[in-house]
């Protein structure tokens, strides 16, 4: 943890009236516990692991990236370039992002006059240019990248962090070391928000964290972002303020109905689905928390599991195709109710 003072901030809190914290100058949780060394970032240990010892070797070569959002990609690239440059970290490197202009013409004068300059640094080591979020730069761009990658090789090294790895033309990607980073697990996430929480001196119980790692789905900014919301919204973080806060179908009404399904009981189970849609979700979203919740029922058994998993897979298609009716959940309701109904009674 590279959080040094962080409860000073807990202490910043004023309450004012019944139970209602305000944080004073609060920063974003997701900033305050930003990585700062490698050793801090959390997950992905073999990628980690081959990072670090980039950063021991001092070599660094061109690299990118890549995985799904939240996961500690632009972290980990930042703190590669700390360990590599330490106090040369101002000069030595350049950091292009999606919010600069990344056109043609930054490549061809930005880019190239940093790789150009001439800069001081420790014996063998290497300026670095960080194009984050490279999957957005143009196909133009990048075309433009390639032979400056390979001109300047000696003086600059590229790090390239993106989110589709298939969006990097494929010159650049033979030019780097690909490292891709996965989903967090979530004992990993559940490690890190304990920690925070223990810093912020959030009071939580078990099940509101479960309902945190279970919206996140791997990702920690996420995660940290609605622990801080629900901290700051609600003063405790239980199940029902985490699905408050995500705005998400409460899995435990899904796992009620899903039994339902498995009983037969089409009635209740229509009304559960109809009582979701008047709330205003949407049908993407109930089925998809439908899909994500049916995996984890245990009284379901493996070849029904198999059969449900495959008809809200139909479903979910439908409705991304364009039509996300309650018609449409109705009927993936009824036909659950089918597969689990005795054969004999579908004869009566
Ligand atoms: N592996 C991790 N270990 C510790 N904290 C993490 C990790 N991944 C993400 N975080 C937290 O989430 C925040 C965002 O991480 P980061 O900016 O590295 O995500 P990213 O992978 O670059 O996402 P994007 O694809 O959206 O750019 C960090 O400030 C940090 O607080
Ligand atoms: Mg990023």
């Amino acid at each position: 943890m590279t959080t040094a003072g962080s409860s000073s901030s807990a202490k910043a809190r004023v309450a004012i009236g019944k139970n209602i914290n305000v944080e004073t100058y609060e920063m974003p949780w997701v900033e305050k516990y930003r990585p700062l060394l490698l050793d801090d970032i959390v997950g992905n240990s073999d990628t980690v692991e081959r990072l670090k010892v980039i950063a021991e070797d001092g070599n660094m070569p061109h690299i990118i990236i890549s995985g799904m959002p939240g996961i500690g990609k632009t972290t980990s690239i930042h703190c590669l370039a700390h360990a590599l440059l330490g106090d040369a970290y101002k000069e030595g490197v350049l950091e292009l992002n999606a919010s600069d202009e990344r056109g043609i013409d930054v490549v061809r004068n930005k880019i190239k006059s940093f790789a150009q300059r001439k800069v001081t640094l420790a014996d063998g080591r290497h300026k670095i240019i960080i194009l984050d979020e490279a999957d957005s730069m143009t196909s133009g761009a990048q075309q433009a990248l390639r032979r400056t990658m390979e001109i300047y090789s000696n003086t600059t090294r590229f790090a390239l962090a993106c989110n589709m790895s298939n969006k990097i033309i494929e010159p650049i990607q033979s030019r780097c070391a690909i490292l891709r980073y996965a989903k967090l697990k979530d004992a990993e996430v559940m490690k890190r928000l304990k920690e925070i929480c223990e810093f912020e001196e959030v009071k939580s119980n078990d099940e509101g964290l479960q309902a945190l790692i279970f919206t996140a789905e791997g990702d920690m900014r996420q995660a940290i972002n609605n622990l801080q919301s629900t901290w700051s919204g609600f003063g405790f973080v239980s199940a029902d303020n985490v699905y408050k806060i995500c705005d998400q179908p409460h899995p435990h009404k899904i796992r009620a109905m899903i039994r339902e399904c498995q009983k037969g009981d089409i009635d209740s189970a229509l009304a559960r689905v109809g009582e979701l849609w008047d709330q205003g979700y949407a049908a993407v979203d109930i089925v998809t928390t439908i899909f994500r919740v049916t995996k984890t029922v245990e009284e379901l058994p493996e070849y029904l599991k198999l059969e449900f998993i495959r008809e809200i897979g139909w479903t979910h298609m439908r409705i991304l195709e364009g039509v996300g009716t309650l018609t449409q959940l109705g009927a993936m309701i009824a036909r659950l109710c089918k597969l689990s109904t005795a054969p004999h009674m579908m004869t009566l």
